[in-house]
């Protein structure tokens, strides 16, 4: 049995207008019109192999994602942090929620604001992994690189090709521009798709051996926490005590015990508009419309309004990103669409 574990409390900013403080993109409907990317990484992560999903997010979200699994038809516990503090301490409260009943159980973490098309790829790959993590290891997935992209990342295998586990090398967590050209040109790099799978017993060691600080204040955490309804809301006081860090940071680029399984059916982490606009399929003429949007003599370009009552028009738009919301509205062009985070910056500056 695999226990899945899903990230739900980021708060993304690349993404405004559409994704918000109090509105992330994984509660989003932002590729499908049917389901959010959050409601898509639960019917995911459904099958004979796979026990009910723990859901770990912030108070704030705990009606949305309560709302979502409903719609979703799943049902499962949902672990809320106090405040925020990065994956390192989420996914360490949530392994030691599981290894209570099981202390070997095998887990499966997931970010929620993820895009993979091909349900039954991806159980496959995860399923390939199991032996690897059974025997010890923590299991990555490796996306092949196209970019020499700075906020992922970077696993580096021990020869390039491999489509089975293979051991890994190192971890490189967000490189800068440089090594980022040095590993996309090197060609046994690969993505670090931000899934991970191993035994409970084995991340608990991890952290005992690369962060042992977080052990105590999360387990007191969870021995003081309340339960309510299907919320399992941790003790405040000692949370609050846990320095913020990511997994990778925290763990992953310090582990010697790595495998990772290559995943070649399709992901994308929907880091930007601009990504959005990759994963979409757009007319003949590459726009990408959403909602009510009129585009003429348009081209590269992504239009989208979520305003209700609200017509969006380009004229001759040449890889341009315009995005409506009921109170803010976006127009950038589309190389800058990493610049978004500045634009929130700025707006948080300001008050
Ligand atoms: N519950 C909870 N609490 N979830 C969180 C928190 C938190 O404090 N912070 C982030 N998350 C969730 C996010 O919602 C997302 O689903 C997932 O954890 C990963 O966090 P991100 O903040 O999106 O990480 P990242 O994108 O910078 O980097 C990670 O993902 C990349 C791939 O998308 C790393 O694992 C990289 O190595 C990886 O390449
Ligand atoms: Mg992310």
């Amino acid at each position: 049995m695999i226990y899945p574990v899903i990230l739900c409390g980021g708060s993304g900013t690349r993404l405004w207008p559409l994704s918000r403080k109090g509105f992330p993109k994984q509660f989003s409907r932002l590729t499908d019109p049917k389901q959010s990317l959050f409601e898509a990484t639960l019917a995911r992560l459904k099958g004979a192999d796979f026990a009910e999903p723990l859901v770990v997010t912030g108070p704030d979200f705990r009606f949305l994602v309560a709302e979502q699994m409903q719609a979703a038809e799943a049902t499962g516990q949902i672990l809320l942090e106090p405040a925020a503090r990065n994956t390192a301490p989420a996914i360490l409260a949530a392994v030691l929620h599981l290894a209570r009943k099981d202390p070997q159980a095998l887990v499966l973490v997931a970010p929620s604001d993820h895009v993979i098309p091909d349900t039954a790829a991806f159980q496959t790959a995860v399923r390939s992994g199991v032996p690897a993590a059974e025997a010890g290891q923590i299991v990555t997935f490796g996306i092949t690189p196209t970019a020499p992209e700075t906020g992922y990342g970077w696993l580096e295998c021990a020869g390039a090709g491999s489509k089975g586990p293979v051991p890994l090398k190192r971890f490189v967590e967000k490189p800068d521009a440089a090594r980022a050209a040095e590993m996309l040109a090197a060609g046994h790099f690969l993505w670090n798709a931000g899934i991970f799978l191993f035994r409970a017993d084995v991340l608990r060691k991890a952290f005992e051996d690369h962060a042992p600080q977080m052990i105590v204040p999360v387990e007191n955490a969870l021995s003081d926490a309340v339960t309510d309804l299907d919320f399992l809301r941790l003790a405040a006081t000692p949370w609050e005590a846990v320095a913020a860090d990511s997994i990778d940071y925290a763990v992953m680029e310090r582990a010697d015990n790595l495998t990772v399984v290559p995943f070649s059916a399709g992901w994308n982490d929907l880091g930007s508009w601009s990504a959005v606009a990759d994963e979409m399929a757009g007319d003949s003429n590459g726009v990408v419309a959403f909602g009510a949007v009129t585009a003429i003599d348009c081209k590269d370009s992504l239009l989208r309004s979520e305003a209700p009552g609200l017509e969006l028009v380009g004229i001759g738009l040449d890889n341009l990103i315009a995005v409506a919301m009921p109170d803010a509205v976006l127009v950038a062009d589309r190389s800058r669409a990493q610049d978004v985070k500045l634009a929130v910056d700025t707006l948080r500056a300001r008050g």
